[in-house]
């Protein structure tokens, strides 16, 4: 029986979550436990069926519960020392859960590197440096935007690479996707209820939006990218889009969709998230310019990161804030320091002033796309015609569709689990809007090309045989 805490602002669907998982982890729904129906469920608490199939997903996207076809969900059999340290302490169930991860043999995250990647040696004689040059700085708070000279260096690389029109004062040093629109949720809150998102699209920003109570309103994704007209019929003023590679489907929205959508948040007075999270990884043709360089002065709010070439562990990313929502930030924020390390800041703004960040840009560049071309050549001979491949071409992971099974996304993901092989469903992109085939997403990053190869063939082998 779930009981709803009602003074509690958290979204239902979130509440449903945690009431599960925490009866999960207490041991009250025992392993292999059916869990009620999604209608059953919605009936009892008086929600939507959405809400209830949210919450599922997102249990389910985490392995808290499996699905058995035409029978419902159950809760999952896990490692009883799981279990156990779960109830002790649930920070500690973290960090069994990625020890647990540790577990397979092949790991096609669509966002981990491979560690040999990141350039320890002059990342470690930089950092260094920093120390000697800086350590009187370790007994101050930085400032909220970061460190100034690391703001210029962004701005320049921004300037040059991506077509980024904006002076450092329009920067701020972010710990990542989630703390940057954790950061621009307060400001729009102001003026705005109502967010656009593509569906499917990344899960932070919906958890991050929700948190701060905005309605989000799934958008379609078509070949070029967030089906634009869908969004004009909707009452939204916000939207968060990947312009430059949709996640995750991969697609690039053409520069007409571009000015539509500027047109858009120009007519509804609307602000435009633009999250350029992996513009830099395009292995064919040039990279496609930024969305925000061909309105410098709209209101488009865009974000980049440090995560994809450099290293996800470090949290450091950033923001470019258009000046009309600049004055407001300063305002919410002004007693606020900065929640990205000192060291880090200055020793990642020596690493792009000396030279070395577009050096190290150029050879990832060539890392991946050797990775990505092994992992489509391995694709092709060992699944033939029996799938399609979507999205390839750019960043670190491309979305594979069976065309001939009838295997669920879940059959999909439990088979590759007990062959060892770690995926993450595409479902858990989605808010409404589903494709006809099961797709999976498969990232490349973090494995070499015989173990790209490998994990390829046994994800054939336990779902054909
Ligand atoms: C769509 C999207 N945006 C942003 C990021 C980067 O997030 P962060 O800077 O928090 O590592 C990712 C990482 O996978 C992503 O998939």
């Amino acid at each position: 029986m779930l009981i709803l805490d009602n003074n509690s602002r958290q979204p239902l669907h979130n509440k449903i979550y945690h009431q599960i998982k925490n009866q999960i982890l207490s041991g009250k729904l025992p392993p292999m436990t059916k869990l009620l129906s999604i209608k059953n469920l919605a009936n009892e608490l008086s929600v939507s069926r959405n809400t209830v199939e949210y919450a599922y997903q997102q249990l389910y996207a985490e392995g808290y519960i499996t699905s058995k076809p035409r029978s419902g969900y159950y809760v999952s059999v896990m490692d009883p020392e799981f279990f156990a340290s779960s109830l002790r302490h649930t920070g500690t169930s973290l960090e069994k859960n990625s020890d647990k991860e540790k577990a397979y043999s092949f790991d096609f995250h669509p966002a981990c590197l491979s560690a040999e990647s990141f350039p320890v040696n002059l990342w470690r004689k930089l950092y260094t440096e920093c120390l000697k040059e800086d350590y009187k700085q370790l007994a101050f708070y930085g400032s909220q935007q970061g460190d100034l000279a690391l703001r210029h260096e962004i701005q320049k690389y921004l300037a040059h690479s991506r077509g980024v029109s904006c002076a450092p004062e329009q920067i701020v040093i972010c710990s990542g996707l989630q703390d940057s629109l954790s950061l621009i949720a307060p400001i729009l809150r102001e003026h705005h209820s109502i967010l656009a998102v593509e569906d499917p699209g990344h899960f932070i920003p919906k958890s991050v939006f929700q948190n701060y109570s905005f309605s989000l309103v799934p958008i379609p994704v078509n070949q070029d990218g967030i089906d634009l007209e869908y969004l004009n019929s909707t009452t939204s003023t916000v939207v968060y889009v990947t312009p430059s590679h949709q996640f995750p489907l991969g697609c690039v929205m053409p520069v007409a969709n571009r000015l539509k959508l500027i047109e858009w948040a120009e007519k509804v007075g609307g602000v435009i998230i633009e999250d350029d999270y992996d513009s830099e990884l395009r292995y064919y043709g040039k990279p496609i310019p930024a969305l925000q360089g061909l309105h410098s002065r709209g209101n488009i709010v865009y974000m980049g990161t440090f995560s994809k070439v450099l290293s996800p562990a470090l949290r450091v990313s950033y923001m470019v804030l258009p000046y009309q929502l600049l004055t407001t930030y300063h305002k919410i924020f002004k007693d606020y320091s900065t929640n990205v390390s000192f060291l880090e800041q200055r020793t990642l703004n020596k690493l792009m002033e000396l030279g070395y960040w577009e050096r190290h840009l150029r050879k990832m560049r060539t890392i991946y796309k050797k990775k990505h071309d092994a992992l489509i050549q391995s694709i092709h001979h060992h699944f033939g015609s029996q799938v399609n491949i979507i999205g390839e071409g750019a960043g670190l992971h491309i979305v594979l569709e069976l065309v001939g099974n009838s295997l669920t996304e879940e059959e999909l993901m439990s088979r590759a689990r007990s062959s060892a092989v770690r995926l993450l469903p595409l479902s858990m992109t989605y808010l409404h809007h589903r494709g006809k085939h099961s797709q999976i997403m498969l990232g490349f990053g973090s494995m070499n090309n015989l173990e790209i190869d490998q994990g390829i063939q046994r994800l054939y082998q336990a779902w054909y045989f």
